[in-house]
């Protein structure tokens, strides 16, 4: 059996969350494979609106196992919040979710360290969403990190107070003041979060999920942010800090490639952005802001506000080609509704000369070059797709031409039901 990877191509928001939560009964596994409470997905079921951040959005489906993999960083304060409140909803979260004994610890000093980081860069700062992602990526490929199985060591308590001492000398040279008060409080009960991670399953996952493949068993593997916030292919250094693509879901899960199959692509009908770096499409006027108050564009983590524009037809095959997307899951198409007209980037011009490439050097100012659609208005009956209005089909295969890879699900709201799969 093969794993599936569904993942964001755009800079994350996509609706993952949603399409994960749909999907998942074709499943046994749902498995996460990068980032961490960064990530903010968001599931609407029965009109309740649910936001997961670290835990695989399988966890509502009782004949699914979660698998939190390798790649993730956990912060045990807000996972173990997270869990509570999965408990309160009366499921028995501890059956059904295995945290990988590699995935790193995201300690209390690592969100002053971001916070730190950011206050030096001023005005070039990342707009990271300040839950100590970079830092803890930093200290696990400088080989310092801390790891969800090092919770079961003996000496666990030396090494994370020699972890911490280290951060909190370098938050002494960077002169970062913080409240000393409030950082005990948040050591204590960071330790008292991790004595109860350690009740919970802790394992080699990658036998786990290997094992379950040779049985037979169907695993989906979930990403967080989007392509165009991986650490690599991403804009650099507006990014986040772990693979986002499809080659980190073998990373982070220990699956190898030829046991991948279909990798699902998930944008939304338009573009949004949250934090600083370039964004080729981003409507400054009140197109944007119609789309922001539409879409409720606000951050599902932070509560930002995101920044809205049209679709952008360069980004997105530069996604599809990063993660050899077979796939595509077209979201928030409703958002649009209300619009009479609607414009997708087909290319660039950058300095005189059209193209389709992102420019490494991102100064570089890049023009879009849009083509215009008529709107579609209300949408009916979402049953089929033929009932779709003929406006909105010329948009789908127009897309679907542009990037050579089929549309199979649409997303007209955020309600499970409120999907179509073709
Ligand atoms: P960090 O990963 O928190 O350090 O943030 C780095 C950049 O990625 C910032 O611009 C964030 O706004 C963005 N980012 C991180 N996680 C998400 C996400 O889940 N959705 C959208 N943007 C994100």
């Amino acid at each position: 059996m093969k794993t599936d990877i569904l993942l964001g191509l755009q800079w994350g928001d996509e609706g993952k969350g949603k399409v994960v939560d749909v999907l998942a009964p074709q499943y046994e596994i749902v498995a996460r494979f990068q980032g961490g409470p960064n990530a903010g997905h968001t599931l609407e079921i029965q009109g309740k609106k649910h936001v997961l951040h670290t835990i695989p959005s399988g966890i509502f489906h009782n004949k699914i196992m979660n698998v939190i993999g390798n790649g993730v960083v956990i912060d045990p304060i807000s996972f173990v919040e997270e869990v509570k409140g999965i408990e309160a909803l009366g499921i028995d979260i501890c059956k059904r979710l295995i945290l990988s004994k590699r995935a790193h610890l995201i300690l209390p000093t690592h969100r002053l360290l971001d916070a730190s980081s950011e206050a030096l860069k001023g005005k070039e700062k990342i707009g990271s969403t300040l839950k100590g992602i970079g830092p803890a990526y930093m200290d696990k490929t400088g080989r310092n990190g801390l790891r969800v199985g090092d919770m079961l060591e003996k000496d666990f308590a030396a090494r994370y107070a020699s972890l911490s001492g280290k951060h909190q000398q370098m938050l002494a040279l960077a002169k970062y003041e913080y409240d000393r008060k409030a950082f005990e409080e948040s050591e204590k009960k960071w330790m008292e979060c991790v004595n109860f991670i350690r009740t919970m399953m802790i394992m080699d996952t990658e036998y786990f999920l290997n094992d379950a493949l040779k049985a037979g068993k169907k695993i989906l593997a979930e990403g967080a942010q989007g392509s165009l916030l991986d650490i690599d292919f991403g804009s650099y250094p507006f990014v986040t800090s772990s693979s986002t693509t499809c080659a980190g879901a073998c990373i982070g899960l220990g699956i190898a490639p030829r046991n991948i199959g279909e990798v699902e692509g998930v944008f939304k009908a338009y573009c949004t952005r949250v934090g600083s770096g370039p964004f080729p499409t981003e409507l400054l006027d009140d197109i944007g802001e119609k789309i922001a108050q539409i879409g409720r564009e606000f951050g599902s983590t932070t509560g930002r506000k995101r920044r809205c524009g049209w679709l952008d037809l360069p980004a997105l095959k530069r996604a599809i080609m990063l993660n050899g997307v077979t796939r595509l899951d077209m979201m928030k198409i409703d958002v649009l509704n209300e619009f009479e007209e609607v414009k997708v980037c087909t290319h660039y011009m950058v300095d005189g000369k059209q193209t389709d490439q992102l420019p490494y050097n991102l100064s570089t100012e890049i023009k879009p070059v849009y083509k215009s659609f008529k709107g579609w208005g209300k949408l009916p009956d979402i049953s089929s797709y033929d009932k779709m209005p003929a406006e909105l089909k010329e948009y789908i295969q127009y897309i679907e031409k542009a990037v050579e890879v089929p549309i199979k699900l649409l997303s007209v709201g955020p309600d499970r039901s409120q999907t179509l799969i073709r």
